[in-house]
C-alpha cells in the first residue's frame, strides 16, 4: 500500500515536471495546436494531411518555419513534415537533426529530445520513416491531402507567391519548374498511382481565417508594438530627413520588441509617388507641403498587423490634405461602428453612407464614392499580411482579422491619403486592434509639434 502510494507520488511529480518542462516552449498551449489539429482531422475524415515543412536557409539568414507548418505545430526545425491522419485521429511529426545543428540554429534542445512532451503530437518519427508511412497511407486507400499552394515564409503572401513563382518559373519557357508543392503532388502521383490526392490549402486557410481568442490576444499585443514603432516613425518624419530613416525607425521598435521581422517592407509614398500603393524604395528626401502615407507591420513570432497612416511633412495640414484626409478617417470611423457578425460588405456600404451624410459629408463627391463602395474590408490579416485567401467573403464572423483599410490618391495633386487599422470582428461588432495613434487631424499637429 505504501509503494503504491510512493509510485503514485512520483508518478505525480513526473507529470508536474514535464508540464513545467514543456512550460512556455510552444507559442501557445499545447491544447491550442491539438484544437487546430482536431479541427483539420475533422474535415478530412477520410485521408490524411502532408504538411511540408521548410527548407533550411541557404544563406546566412534566419531560420523561417512556414506559416501552415507553424500553424499545426510551432515546430521551427528545418525539413520536418507533419501527417495529420484524419482516419486514426492522431499526428506524427517526421524530423531528423543532431544537436549540434540544432543548437547552432536556435532550436531548444528540450524540443529535439522530448518533442513529443514538448508539442503534444501524438508521434514523432525520425524522417526516413516518412516514406514508408506514405506507402503505408497510400496502401490503405487513404485520400492524400497536401496544400497545393506554395509555403508562406516571412513577408510572404501564399496566394501572391502562387501566380508569381508560376509566371516566373512554370510558364517561362526558359525554366519550366513546378513549384515545390505542385512538385510533391506529382511525386506522390507517380509513386502511388492509384492514390487520391487532393488540395487542402481551402481547408486550412479556412481555419486560418477565424482566429481563436489566444491568437487575438497576441495580436493585441503585434498590434501595440505596431502602433510604437509607427510612433517612432512619426518623430523621425520632418523636412529634410531622408525616407529611409523613417524606415529605419521602424523596422528599430519592431525589433527592440521583439519582432524578428517586419511584416513587409515598409511603404513610404510622397509627392509623386503617390499612385503606387506599395511604394517601399525610400529614395526621397522629404520637403515642405509633402503629405505622406506610410504603412507598415511588426512580424511578432509569426503573427503581423497591417497599420497604415498619413501626415504632413511639417506637421501642418493644408486646407485640401485637411479636406481629403477628413474623408478618409471618417469613412473608417463610420466603417468600424457598422462592422458586425453577420454583415456583409454589401449591408456595410448603405450605412456608412447614412453615417456619413449624418455627420454632414457630401457622399456623392468623387472623395467618397469608391471609399464607401469597398467599405474598407479590404484582406485578412493573421500570420501574413495578405492572411490565407483574398479577404473576408460572404458574411463577417467572429474572429475574422482584417485591415480596413480607406485610401485615396490625386495623383496629378501629389496627394495620397491611407487611413488602415487591423480590426476583429467580435460577438456583437469590431475591436481595433491597432488603437492608439493620433488619427484626428488636431491629434496629429500636436503630435508632430510636440515631438
Ligand atoms: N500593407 C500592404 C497592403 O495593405 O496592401
Ligand atoms: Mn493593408
Amino acid at each position: 500500500m505504501k509503494k503504491d502510494r510512493y509510485l503514485f507520488v512520483l508518478f505525480l511529480f513526473f507529470l508536474l515536471a514535464s508540464s513545467a518542462f514543456s512550460a512556455g516552449l510552444l507559442l501557445f498551449d499545447k491544447s491550442e495546436f491539438a484544437a487546430r489539429r482536431q479541427k483539420l482531422m475533422e474535415a478530412i475524415p477520410d485521408g490524411a494531411a502532408i504538411i511540408l515543412g521548410a527548407l533550411p536557409p541557404t544563406g546566412y539568414n534566419e531560420f523561417f518555419q512556414n506559416n501552415d507548418f507553424m500553424y499545426f505545430s510551432d515546430v521551427e526545425i528545418p525539413n520536418a513534415m507533419l501527417i495529420i491522419d484524419g482516419k486514426q485521429k492522431t499526428t506524427t511529426l517526421f524530423f531528423t537533426i543532431s544537436e549540434s545543428a540544432a543548437r547552432n540554429d536556435g532550436i531548444g534542445l528540450e524540443l529535439v529530445r522530448n518533442a513529443k512532451d514538448v508539442t503534444g503530437i501524438e508521434r514523432v518519427s525520425p524522417i526516413d520513416q516518412f516514406t514508408a508511412a506514405l506507402s503505408r497511407l497510400a496502401g490503405q486507400d487513404y485520400v492524400l491531402y497536401t496544400s497545393f499552394k506554395p509555403e508562406e515564409l516571412s513577408r510572404e503572401c501564399s496566394s501572391e507567391k502562387f501566380g508569381l513563382l508560376q509566371n516566373a518559373m512554370t510558364f517561362n519557357l526558359w525554366d519550366g519548374r513546378l513549384t515545390r508543392e505542385l512538385q510533391f503532388v506529382k511525386n506522390l502521383k507517380d509513386r502511388f498511382p492509384q492514390a487520391v490526392v487532393k488540395d487542402c490549402a481551402p481547408m486550412i486557410w479556412d481555419l486560418r481565417s477565424i482566429k481563436s481568442p489566444a491568437e487575438i490576444d497576441l495580436l493585441r499585443k503585434v498590434g501595440r508594438i505596431g502602433v510604437e514603432a509607427h510612433l517612432a516613425m512619426m518623430k523621425a518624419t520632418k523636412v529634410g530627413v531622408p525616407e529611409y530613416e523613417m524606415s529605419a525607425a521602424f523596422d528599430y521598435i519592431s525589433k527592440k520588441a521583439g519582432g524578428r521581422d517586419i511584416a513587409y517592407n515598409v511603404i513610404i509614398s510622397s509627392a509623386e509617388n503617390h499612385p503606387y500603393l506599395h511604394y517601399y524604395k525610400h529614395d526621397r528626401i522629404l520637403k515642405d507641403g509633402d503629405f505622406i502615407v506610410v504603412d507598415a507591420g511588426p512580424n511578432y513570432n509569426y503573427y503581423v498587423v497591417d497599420i497604415s497612416a498619413s501626415y504632413p511633412a511639417n506637421g501642418k495640414f493644408t486646407p485640401r490634405q485637411r479636406e481629403v484626409y477628413e474623408a478618409c478617417q471618417a469613412i473608417q470611423k463610420a466603417c468600424r461602428a457598422v462592422y458586425r457578425p453577420g454583415i456583409t460588405s454589401r449591408d456595410v456600404q448603405p450605412q456608412v453612407n447614412e453615417i456619413l451624410m449624418k455627420r454632414g459629408f457630401d457622399i456623392n463627391k468623387d472623395l467618397f464614392k469608391i471609399r464607401t463602395m469597398q467599405v474598407g474590408i479590404s484582406h485578412n490579416v493573421g500570420m501574413a499580411v495578405h492572411d490565407v485567401s483574398a479577404g473576408p467573403r460572404g458574411p463577417l464572423k467572429p474572429g475574422m482579422v482584417f485591415a480596413c483599410d480607406i485610401y485615396a490618391v490625386f495623383a496629378k495633386e501629389d496627394l495620397g491619403v491611407r487611413v488602415e487599422d487591423t480590426v476583429v470582428i467580435t460577438e456583437t461588432g469590431c475591436e481595433n486592434l491597432t488603437p492608439g495613434l493620433p488619427r484626428e487631424i488636431a491629434e496629429i499637429e500636436a503630435f508632430m509639434k510636440k515631438k
